[in-house]
């Protein structure tokens, strides 16, 4: 049997490659990001057909929806060596209810909530893990607001590696945390935000022999930029008008771009979606760059209820800036109480998501309402995190707020007397 050529990491800011089998967190030479570049994976039909057939396995790597394309993501694996819990194969939703409410009849929402951590991260993860293992990390370590890390720990805890996590204290929501614990990852609770546990992150790696997993890990973006590739599986390889999805540190912007990209060059898509990227207006370094032509670069201090994407110094910028441009897309930014009202109509609708996720649908909505996107063009949002993942949001949302938000749905406390039930159920019915 012919060996499969390996792919390469390739500096993006001086061109230089490296092996993919080296740990350098970024390029040796002039330090910028790594990003890799494989093989041609072969003809577009033929691609098309073998995903088709995998679908049926019922073992194995073909049973994620990650590794399912593993000639695009990671050519030269073995499948013995792979991660797996498995991952992706995440659902296409349509709810008239949440349609209605963005303006767009031709929405669906690609729910990565439903992976194994309840979020996208483990798309990423799983390759990440996968090749530090298989490229001889001892350990590894992230910087994150709570999904990255809850990945991290149960795929380091699979594959038998000590991980370390540094998130920022007092602002991970309860159910990231609680599986970042549970999970067994070494946790410190650093006193600053998510820009400041990645600064303090990079500057300690080296020293401390741990393989950092960020999304500024080329391999991360590798597994993420699955969500795209599945999703134009899911649509028959006939690509949506619009992709809208949340961002923060701007790896998934990157990553889904990525995706779209190679798909088009490929030849398994013949036209590209716009990209909408949506942040938190309390955490828009992006989008504030957009409007100006990204002429500039902009930090901010981060403050929203989306803590997810709090983040005022996005890692993945230039890459960001490429895909915009690319797929002629668009950044906008939405308000803390835009997020809260599209996440109510989300969760009512039976869906549920985390305040990050419905950044995405809140702006798909901003964007439907300023013409931005057209009527009858057709809009995948990503939804990025489950919605058990901040039940403290919810329980603010509904039980806490002064005064009740429109879409609260109070509880009522009672005595436990069913003259109190009587009188509860007859005013509410
Ligand atoms: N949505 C959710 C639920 C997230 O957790 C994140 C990022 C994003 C969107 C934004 O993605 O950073 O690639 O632009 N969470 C990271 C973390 C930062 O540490 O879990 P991005």
């Amino acid at each position: 049997m012919t060996p499969v050529p390996e792919s390469r990491q390739e500096c993006e800011d001086c061109g230089q490659s490296i092996s993919e089998l080296d740990l350098s967190p970024a390029c040796p030479h002039c330090g910028g990001l790594l990003e890799m570049v494989h093989p041609r994976p072969g003809h577009p039909t033929m691609l098309r057909r073998m995903f088709a057939e995998r679908r049926t396995e019922v073992r194995g790597p073909d049973t994620s929806g990650v590794w399912r394309y593993r000639e695009l993501v990671l050519p030269s694996i073995d499948a013995t060596a792979i991660v797996s819990h498995p991952e992706g194969n995440t659902p296409l939703l349509s709810r008239d209810a949440i349609s209605r409410w963005a303006g767009i009849e031709r929405l669906l929402i690609k729910h990565e909530g439903h992976n194994p951590t309840g979020s996208f991260k483990d798309r990423g993860m799983t390759v990440a893990i996968t090749q530090a293992r298989r490229a001889g990390a001892r350990a590894v370590a992230c910087a994150s607001t709570g999904n990255t890390s809850a990945s991290l720990a149960a795929y380091a805890a699979q594959a038998g590696m000590p991980a370390f996590v540094f998130v920022p204290s007092g602002n991970v929501a309860l159910g990231k945390l609680a599986q970042t614990l549970a999970y067994g990852a070494r946790t410190l609770l650093v006193r600053g935000n998510f820009d400041a546990c990645l600064a303090l992150l990079r500057e300690s790696a080296a020293g401390l022999g741990v393989q950092l997993l960020n999304s500024i890990n080329p391999f991360r973006l590798e597994g993420q930029k699955t969500i795209a590739i599945e999703l134009l599986d899911q649509l028959s390889w006939e690509p949506p008008d619009w992709i809208v999805l949340p961002a923060g540190n701007l790896g998934n912007t990157s990553a889904i771009g990525k995706g779209l990209r190679e798909a088009h060059a490929m030849g398994l898509i013949t036209r590209l979606p716009r990209l909408a990227a949506v942040q938190a207006s309390g955490a828009a370094p992006f989008a504030r760059s957009f409007r100006d032509g990204f002429v500039e670069r902009f930090r901010v201090e981060p403050e929203t209820v989306a803590t997810a994407i709090r983040i005022g110094d996005p890692a993945s910028w230039k890459r960001a800036v490429r895909v915009i441009r690319e797929t002629d897309g668009v950044v906008i930014d939405v308000s803390d109480d835009a997020i809260l009202e599209a996440k109510a109509v989300i969760d009512a609708a039976g869906v549920g998501c985390e305040p990050a996720s419905a950044a995405s649908v809140a702006g798909a909505a901003q964007l439907r309402h300023k013409g931005v996107i057209k009527s009858g063009e057709s809009v995948v949002a990503i939804l990025t995190g489950h919605l058990l993942k901040d039940p403290g949001a919810i329980v603010h949302y509904h039980q806490d707020t002064e005064p009740p938000p429109p879409r609260a749905n109070r509880p009522i406390e009672i005595e436990a007397t069913l003259a109190d039930v009587e009188r509860v159920l007859r005013v509410s019915s």
